[in-house]
């Protein structure tokens, strides 16, 4: 395996490997080890059906349901990530760590590109524990007993009538309801050792004892400071790349930039544990 940084804060491109043909016990292992170090990363042509990205998946876990996209018309285990022209609407347009309205939020997911855009639609992504790491001592001891209350009524749901603006669609039968959850604002990372910032534009809300309005300084600071360009780097998307982010150490954000283009990605997504 060769690994390239692709920045200075976060993410490496690694050559040498056809996951669908080499994936084993012994090369996830030296994934799961890579993906702590640098928090994403990105395989290129690569030749990946949905079945050969589920098996590499489940090497690092149980494939995690995504409640708001079963939509029951299609494998609950594949989310079709669809950006169509016309869309005013993407999936995962603000900084944001996936799902984390649940309890356990997923640990990861794998992202293949079937269809990309002649420009545009990349995806940026920001290291959590550098943003923890450069906070001053002061501010990592307001946050070491906070805790911080995610919903995704901001991101799915009825109310938000996403499917009319965009072609990825999700659940909006009146059955649905919002899911909450409340998480530490400083998690562990269970494989490094280390603290990341865990709160995010799509689905924190407020802190745990607090009033959104009491929260919105701090929090809205938080989440911005998180993204500084320092903490991130950029992926440029070609059909057939992979990308695997740890969703325990990183934020990231799709760029919603394809004007009149596709953009058709195949997301799979590890279960995670509790957040401690
Ligand atoms: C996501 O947030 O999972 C989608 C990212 C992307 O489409 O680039």
């Amino acid at each position: 395996m060769q690994v390239k940084r692709l920045s200075g804060a976060v993410g490496a491109e690694i050559g040498g490997l056809d996951l669908a043909r080499d994936i084993n016990q012994g090369v996830a292992a030296d994934i799961r080890g890579l993906l702590a170090e640098h928090g994403v990363l990105f395989f290129r042509d690569q030749e990946l059906d949905a079945e050969d990205q589920k098996r590499v998946a489940r090497h690092f876990g149980d494939i995690f349901i995504h409640p708001n996209f079963n939509t029951g018309d299609h494998d609950p285990e594949i989310v079709t990530i669809v950006r169509a022209p016309g869309d005013t609407r993407i999936v995962g347009e603000e900084w944001h760590t996936d799902t984390t309205m649940m309890p356990e939020p997923p640990m990861g997911a794998l992202l293949y590109a079937l269809e990309t855009p002649p420009f545009g639609g990349d995806t940026l992504f920001a290291s959590q524990w550098l943003a923890y790491d450069a906070l001053s001592d002061g501010m990592k001891a307001t946050l070491a007993n906070l805790r911080c209350v995610h919903s995704d009524m901001k991101v799915a749901g009825p109310h938000n009538r996403l499917n009319a603006k965009r072609a990825t669609v999700i659940r909006e039968d009146e059955n649905w309801r919002p899911t909450e959850s409340v998480h530490p604002v400083v998690r562990t990372h269970p494989d490094s050792g280390k603290k990341c910032l865990f709160v995010n534009h799509s689905y924190s809300t407020r802190f745990e004892g607090w009033t959104v309005e009491e929260s919105k300084g701090l929090l809205n600071w938080l989440m911005d400071w998180g993204h500084r360009p320092e903490f991130t780097c950029r992926f440029q998307w070609a059909p057939k790349s992979l990308a695997f982010w740890d969703n325990r150490s990183t934020k990231h954000l799709a760029v919603h930039d394809v004007h009149d283009h596709r953009r058709v990605m195949r997301r799979v997504q590890v279960a995670g544990g509790p957040v401690v």
